[in-house]
């Protein structure tokens, strides 16, 4: 082991998000069993400036493994943007003996890894948000269990929105990202997706695609409409006005952040909490964890969020095939 580094701590930032606490609790756990010192940050980078920081033993991240959410809570810390602020954040590590940091959000979070790391704290970022719009990675720590509640919702909709032979815009999280709409206008088999990456606002495609399907006879028909295009309400009344069919609007909202997270989100988590302590060990620091074709690895911070992604156009093709 690396003389640097005895003492770590982890703080969650940003939105919450599912599997949250699988992650704390890795890295928790790795610390303590490499013979580490860990403390945990309360209300992320807000937290850390209010000092709210605690020791924690392996039996205070029992049984926690389950639950949705964070048991160290979250903030959004305008703040912490500010030069001067982040180097009285490292200042408040090294005052509590700090020498490492496992940041876990998402690219606005990293950002302020980055400023640690830059003030002589070494840090690690795991990806932790519902959106999975983080490109450095694959997958993000949250995302499965926000697209499987989703699913179960759209699901429920669906049949009340055929039993009284309505159009349904359902309305699914991701900020600026599609990845959760397409996911489950596929999973729940949509008939139309919107996509801010993909979608050409022509409302009238939609409006004939409606006409033509309740002409073959479905007595549904399930927008899923992303966040980042948004205005569901007001699409509801200008499609119910053009087609003559019943239109409903449904936000999901906050309900896709919540609930315990699947098998994949728990397991993700916990590799990608242990090798977050186990590269900070190594001495590593301003790194993200990742996880890309098939394996978990980590990258430098600037490089991550300098880097691309996009929704594949191949999966994109083949929602559109399977809506018919
Ligand atoms: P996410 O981490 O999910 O992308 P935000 O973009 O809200 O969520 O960022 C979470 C927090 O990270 C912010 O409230 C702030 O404390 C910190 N942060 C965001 N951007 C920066 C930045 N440019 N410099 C330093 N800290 C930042
Ligand atoms: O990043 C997760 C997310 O739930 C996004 O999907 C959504 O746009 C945003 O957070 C909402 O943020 P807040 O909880 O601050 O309203």
């Amino acid at each position: 082991m690396a003389d640097k580094i005895k003492t770590i701590a982890v703080l969650t930032s940003g939105g919450d998000a599912p599997g949250m606490n699988a992650a704390i609790r890795a890295v928790v756990r790795t610390g303590l069993a490499r013979g580490l010192k860990v403390k945990g940050i309360k209300k992320g980078y807000a937290g850390l400036l209010n000092e709210e920081i605690i020791d924690m033993q392996a039996k205070d991240v029992s049984d926690i493994i389950q639950r949705g959410g964070t048991i160290l809570g979250t903030a959004r810390c305008l703040e912490f943007k500010q030069p001067e602020v982040q180097a009285r954040g490292a200042e408040i590590c090294r005052k509590h003996g700090i020498d490492g940091i496992v940041v876990i959000g998402g690219d606005g979070s990293y950002r302020g890894a980055q400023a640690l790391s830059r003030n002589g704290i070494n840090t690690i970022g795991l990806p932790g948000t519902i959106d999975l719009d983080i490109s450095c990675t694959d997958y993000t720590i949250g995302f499965d269990t926000a697209v499987n509640t989703a699913m179960d919702a759209i699901d429920k909709v669906k049949d009340t929105s055929s039993s009284h032979e309505r159009c349904s815009i359902i309305e699914v999280m991701g900020r600026g990202a599609g990845y959760i709409a397409l996911w489950c206008g596929i999973a729940n088999g949509a008939e139309d997706i919107l996509i801010p990456e993909k979608y050409d606002f022509n409302e009238q495609n939609i409006i004939n695609n409606i006409i033509d399907n309740r002409k073959k006879g479905k007595t549904h028909h399930i927008i899923i409409n992303a966040e980042g295009v948004g205005h569901s309400q007001s699409m509801a009344k200008r499609i119910e006005a053009a087609t003559g069919i019943e239109t409903r609007a449904t936000i999901l909202g906050y309900m896709q952040r919540g609930g315990n997270p699947t098998a994949t989100d728990r397991y993700y988590a916990s590799i990608m909490g242990a090798k977050a302590v186990d590269i900070l060990i190594e001495g590593k620091t301003n790194r993200v964890v990742g996880h890309q074709r098939g394996e978990f690895v980590d990258i430098d911070i600037e490089e991550a969020l300098n880097m691309d992604k996009s929704i594949d156009d191949y999966e994109f093709e083949v929602s559109k095939l399977l809506s018919v």
